[in-house]
């Protein structure tokens, strides 16, 4: 979490005070560094310095139209899986030539948009979907821009309902069968010209190794490819994993000590360092599609502490978030560290206890037994991390607005979404 850090026992987004933002805005409340999510953008695109490359963010991990700008205006690519993603990269500024729209159900209206606004490869998960694409294209008289998606049949070894890249997930066209695809879609497909190969593996892979063996496995595919039908780029996917178990320092009080064996950290020197060897020989171009890495631990939702509630078995912090304001924890079992705003101090005491948001629901929890500095009503809490599939993912469930989302440069917070008030929720009800 480089962009957040205790300063003057209170923790801080960059230069800003996030007790200060809770005070004016309320909570939840999502809270972003620019300069975390540039730095994050920034040393990846440098991590592939040496090979002709492109980061195509992922907007499905945080798709707010700052966000959006802030990474366009550093001349980044987008990775896109709908219309309403590819509406909020143009709203924002960024290039549809620079577009991979990716996903395995697109509509004709998504297909007519993205062909019109001249995006640069659809990426298709079938030979259903290329016959598609080539209908659509040719109905409309253009030629689509596209890449079939390998599917490697490799193990990424992450939660089972974000890995992509084996037999049984719905992801993509078999290995073994991607070279035939490709001659008969050169055969008998005239609107669709093949210009690249796509892959994606997982997401939250924390070992260098499933990118490895992927990118060893399909190298010599995309080359044949290229031999035999001259496609230019190979995007590789996202994926990359971030550290979520002790992703802030605590100072002294030292909390989170208890790192849990196996989370070590995939970083993004690492990953040129094993990759780019790997990559620089074939000459194609290298697409990258990463999206937790740029924004997840460039955000926080913060949250208040509502009431402590001491229950026979457990003692239960019931907050003012929610699984509908994050619901990583409660889809996947995703770990989200929960810093006290105000920084603890050697004397504040440990307590062992669940964070539980107010939805009717087992599932939501942010965290359960888990040793905690104690903290009390009324104060404020950051779940960290969160910057990533948290927003992105919320929704009205038990009629509660949004929350707002604020933007930090420096000293400078902007709020680049309002809170949605009641009236927002109903709209478009009859
Ligand atoms: N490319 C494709 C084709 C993808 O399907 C994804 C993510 C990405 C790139 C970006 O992956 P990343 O770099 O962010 O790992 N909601 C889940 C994650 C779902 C990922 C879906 N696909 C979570 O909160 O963990």
């Amino acid at each position: 979490m480089h962009g957040f850090a205790y300063r003057q026992g209170s923790l801080h987004c960059e230069d800003v005070n996030l007790q200060t933002l809770a005070d004016e805005h309320g909570t939840p409340l999502y809270v972003y560094s620019a300069n975390t999510i540039l730095d994050h953008y920034r040393r990846l695109d440098e991590a592939l310095g040496a090979i002709d490359h492109e980061v195509a963010y992922a907007v499905k991990a945080n798709s707010n139209l700052s966000v959006l700008r802030l990474l366009a205006e550093a001349h980044a690519g987008f990775d896109i899986v709908s219309g309403g993603e590819l509406f909020r990269v143009i709203k924002a500024g960024g290039d549809p030539a620079k577009c991979t729209f990716a996903g395995v159900g697109k509509t004709r209206a998504e297909i007519e948009y993205a062909l019109k606004q001249g995006i640069y490869s659809f990426n298709v998960e079938s030979e259903e979907e290329l016959r598609y694409l080539n209908e659509v294209a040719a109905a409309l008289g253009v030629i689509a821009p596209a890449a079939v998606r390998v599917n490697p049949n490799v193990d990424a070894k992450t939660h089972k309902y974000i890995s992509t890249g084996k037999s049984e997930n719905k992801f993509g066209v078999d290995f073994d069968a991607i070279a035939d695809l490709y001659a008969r879609a050169a055969r008998e497909l005239s609107h669709v010209k093949l210009r690249g190969l796509q892959m994606h593996i997982g997401s939250q892979l924390t070992s260098i190794d499933p990118f490895i063996e992927a990118v060893e496995k399909v190298a010599p595919l995309a080359t044949h490819l290229k031999v035999t039908h001259g496609i230019e780029f190979w995007s590789i996917g996202g994926g990359i994993g971030i550290v979520y178990h002790g992703s802030l320092d605590s100072g002294d009080t030292g909390w989170w000590e208890s790192k849990p064996e196996g989370e070590r950290p995939l970083t993004i020197a690492q990953y040129g360092q094993a990759l780019v060897p790997r990559l620089e020989h074939l000459g194609l171009k290298i697409l990258l599609e990463p999206g937790r890495l740029i924004v997840g631990n460039a955000g926080v939702l913060l949250t208040k502490c509502l009431f402590e509630k001491r229950g026979k078995a457990k003692t239960f912090k019931v907050v003012n978030a929610g699984m509908n304001d994050l619901i990583r924890p409660a889809l996947y079992e995703g770990h989200h560290e929960i810093a006290p705003v105000k920084q603890p101090t050697a004397d504040t005491g440990i307590r062992k206890v669940d964070v539980v948001g107010p939805i009717c629901e087992s599932g939501d929890f942010f965290c359960q037994d888990r040793e905690l500095p104690d903290f009390q009503p009324g104060e404020t809490v950051a779940l960290l991390s969160a910057g990533a599939y948290g927003f992105a993912m919320a929704s009205n469930y038990n009629s509660r607005p949004l929350p707002a989302e604020i933007l930090v440069d420096g000293s400078t917070a902007r709020i680049i979404r309002k809170r949605q008030t009641l009236d927002d929720i109903i709209a478009g009800e009859a």
